[in-house]
């Protein structure tokens, strides 16, 4: 750690190296930076939460450290819910397959004690392939490519847990007052230009956002291999 530092400031004198490319790897010890805190609320079938997360969030959250970017979903949007006989039950705005998807979600994200390194993957995934009507055969082809338990899953989705772990991303997202779907929230603000900023380069936000040594993915200007 302070060996890196050192070697850093030593090439930085004498060869003219900046810093920056030499520790790449030591990230705690070259910066005490937060993370950008990236929260997304979004509905299953959205088709522009599907293009802002397939397109912008999975290819940068991918590209950067968590060191940099710290995210969080929740997959709820515009979904009504009420409770009969003790279970929730849910009306959602693209059908109840979409209901269907943001139970799914909801599952994946306890199945993997939230940490997104380990269901974003699977959320990625079912957001590329999700089409109307398909989205257990979704859950079947986004599992087993990305070590989730189907088996896991699909009893989340028959007992009641899922419609209770779904209820929780109600509560969170009614605490967020969303206006549309996807909304972005960073370092815990939502505003259009947060928003717009996000939706047209997620990468280059997050760069400039992220008040620490910048990582190699934030250099050279080649954000936009990112968005294609
Ligand atoms: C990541 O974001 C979540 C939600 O905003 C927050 O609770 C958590 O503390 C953050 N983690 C880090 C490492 O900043």
């Amino acid at each position: 750690m302070m060996a890196c530092r050192g070697i850093a400031a030593l090439l930085v004198c004498v060869v003219g190296v900046t810093a920056a490319d030499l520790c790449l790897d030591c990230q705690e010890d070259t910066t005490t930076a937060e993370p950008v805190d990236l929260v997304l609320y979004y509905e299953a079938m959205c088709p522009y939460c599907r293009t802002f997360i397939t397109t912008q969030l999975y290819p940068t959250f991918t590209a950067l450290p968590s060191r940099v970017l710290n995210v969080t979903i929740v997959p709820y949007g515009f979904a009504r819910e009420r409770q009969g006989n003790g279970i929730w039950e849910f009306t959602c705005q693209h059908g109840s397959e979409e209901c269907l998807g943001n139970i799914i979600a909801s599952c994946a994200l306890k199945h993997t004690s939230y940490k997104a390194r380990d269901y974003m993957p699977f959320i990625n995934c079912m957001e590329a392939s999700t089409v109307h009507g398909h989205e257990l055969t979704a859950l079947h082809k986004c599992a087993a490519a990305n070590k989730i338990s189907e088996a896991h899953i699909s009893t989340c989705l028959k007992n009641k847990d899922g419609k209770e772990l779904l209820h929780q991303m109600a509560l969170t997202t009614q605490r967020a007052k969303i206006h549309y779907v996807p909304w972005i929230v960073v370092n815990g603000q939502h505003t259009t230009s947060i928003q717009n900023s996000a939706q047209a380069g997620l990468m280059s936000f997050i760069c400039k956002k992220y008040t620490g040594l910048q990582p190699s993915a934030c250099k050279g200007g080649s954000h936009a291999s990112v968005i294609g």
